[in-house]
């Protein structure tokens, strides 16, 4: 993870394709930030959420990330200074977070209770617990467990940690949060699961069994991917067919064809995959 600091923002880009402000943006309305509150960001990676939660909690709040590697932290450090935006990043360990009991108002975590072990990461869970106010948010966001693990040819090429959403929901309620609400992100296989941490005056009423499922939709296509297409497309065709085709309005309705079929074939699969991931996340429920 240290060597992949330089490349993580790049990556995220080409996961997203491009619309990684969006679904920072969309995680962090799944936990209702308010102007003024306290925000911790464990595994903050190179602090793109971190500081987009800033933006979200203003002067008055505060937001601070939390990473093991040294790399991530001082990118992210770089990142926040450039936007000149205030967020107090730390390089340590998510499983013994150097912060008092009931500091914040909202932990989250994306993309990194996957890569620690059990133990750990109920350890890491139990910190959050620790340092979350009564009434304060959990967000915590994984890749889904696939259907069918190591199959298919996206498979081969994509691989990562991923984490069934009945296991998050489990490590959550274990380490004494109330989880309220699950579902899928609608960005790649992403999945998400909502807890609170009991107020004062919740007592023992806690209903641990019960939360909302909810499915977003896929975040919009990028509006760029059909130009691009289309120049691939007819640079491609060119290629093929020489640059001084004898035949332009052929070639028109070929590179046409392509592009609306390629478009077709990509709605079509992210909504698969949303499918995919919302049926695997309910029978998870179950
Ligand atoms: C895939 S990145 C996710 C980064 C960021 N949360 C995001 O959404 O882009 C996982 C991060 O978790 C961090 N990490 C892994 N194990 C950790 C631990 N035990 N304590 C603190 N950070 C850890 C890694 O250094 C890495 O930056």
């Amino acid at each position: 993870m240290h060597s992949a600091a330089r490349y993580y923002d790049l990556l995220a880009w080409l996961l997203t394709l491009g619309r990684e402000r969006a679904f920072r943006e969309r995680l962090l309305q799944l936990v209702h930030l308010e102007p003024g509150e306290s925000v911790l960001d464990v595994g903050c990676g190179t602090g793109t959420l971190a500081i987009a939660a800033k933006r979200r909690v203003g002067a008055e709040g505060t937001v601070h990330g939390i990473d093991a590697s040294p790399e991530m932290i001082a990118r992210a450090k770089r990142k926040a200074k450039k936007a000149g935006i205030e967020v107090v990043f730390h390089t340590g360990l998510v499983e013994a977070l150097p912060f008092p009991d009931a500091h914040f108002d909202a932990v989250v975590s994306t993309l990194m209770l996957h890569h620690l072990p059990r133990p750990v990461r109920q350890q890491c869970a139990r910190e959050m617990r620790r340092v979350i106010k009564p009434g304060g948010r959990v967000l915590a966001v994984d890749f889904a467990t696939p259907a069918r693990e190591g199959q298919g040819l996206l498979a081969r090429f994509h691989r990562h940690g991923h984490l069934a959403l009945r296991d998050i929901v489990e490590l959550l309620s274990e380490a004494d949060l109330r989880v309220v609400e699950t579902g899928s992100v609608g960005v790649s296989d992403l999945q998400f699961a909502v807890a609170t941490a009991p107020s004062l005056r919740d007592g023992d009423r806690q209903d641990r069994q019960s939360h909302a499922f909810r499915s977003l939709d896929p975040l919009p296509a990028p509006r760029w991917i059909l130009p691009l297409l289309g120049i691939a497309l007819v640079a491609g065709h060119r290629l093929v067919l020489g640059v001084a085709s004898p035949r332009p309005a052929l070639s028109a309705v070929v590179v046409l064809g392509a592009a609306g079929l390629l478009a077709i074939t990509h709605l079509w699969l992210a909504g698969v995959v949303h499918t995919l991931v919302r049926r695997r996340s309910r029978s998870g429920e179950g």
